[in-house]
């Protein structure tokens, strides 16, 4: 049955599977170009934030969120400082929402190997020569930076460098939020209660 609908909602257990079943019908969908894309928020220690989008590589009751990135990033720097962050789904088409707030580790190194080691080859090349967020001075362009690394990895493995890896943000808190006609939006908020882990759901007014 399709959970689409506020009573749905507050009748349902379990967050993961709720949104399991959204990005299902989210990668059913054309127009929905990339249904992994999530907005990540993050802020500075001083609570400045800031906004980017990444992709969903994994998600589970035991890992959260996971996302992949490089740790020398603006956002990696701020999760440094404040290990707090939000994502956010928004499929238009499906006209539905999930938001989720939670505290975010990196995880095990082995793991981002595993993954980087899934990666085009391309796209290693990038996280090698990528500064990610830093300024690209005058005299370089990410031609030559990517040509120098080429040249560097020619003929061998690239293996996945210190500075990237994986994160994983556990949920505290997820927003469901189904769009409806005449603004009678449906909103149901799952609170993890820290002693038992169950979720406790409450409906919000839109
Ligand atoms: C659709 C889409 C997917 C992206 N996926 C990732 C990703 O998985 N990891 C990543 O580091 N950056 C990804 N980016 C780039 C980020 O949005 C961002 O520009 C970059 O990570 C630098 O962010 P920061 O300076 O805030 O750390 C993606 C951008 C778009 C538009």
């Amino acid at each position: 049955m399709e959970i689409n609908n506020a009573k749905c909602l507050l009748a349902s257990k379990d967050p993961y599977f709720i949104f399991a079943q959204w990005l299902d019908r989210a990668r059913q969908i054309k127009t929905v170009i990339e249904p992994t894309a999530m907005t990540l928020a993050t802020s500075s220690l001083q609570g400045d934030p800031s906004l980017r989008t990444v992709l969903l590589k994994e998600f589970s009751p035991q890992q959260g969120f996971v996302f992949y990135t490089n740790y020398k990033s603006q956002k990696g720097r701020e999760l440094e400082q404040n290990p707090r962050a939000a994502l956010l789904f928004y499929w238009g088409p499906l006209f539905r929402q999930i938001n989720i707030k939670g505290l975010v580790k990196k995880v095990s190194r082995q793991q981002s190997v595993d993954y980087w080691k899934t990666r085009p080859r391309a796209s290693q090349l990038a996280g090698w020569t990528s500064h990610q967020s830093e300024e690209v001075p005058r005299d370089e362009s990410l031609e030559i930076v990517y040509e120098k690394g080429e040249h560097l990895w020619r003929g061998q493995d690239i293996p996945c460098p210190e500075h990237w890896g994986g994160y994983q943000l556990m949920p505290e808190i997820f927003e469901f939020w189904v769009g409806k006609e005449f603004r009678f939006h449906d909103r149901v908020r799952f609170s993890q209660v820290k002693k038992t882990n169950e979720w406790v759901k409450v409906q919000l007014f839109p």
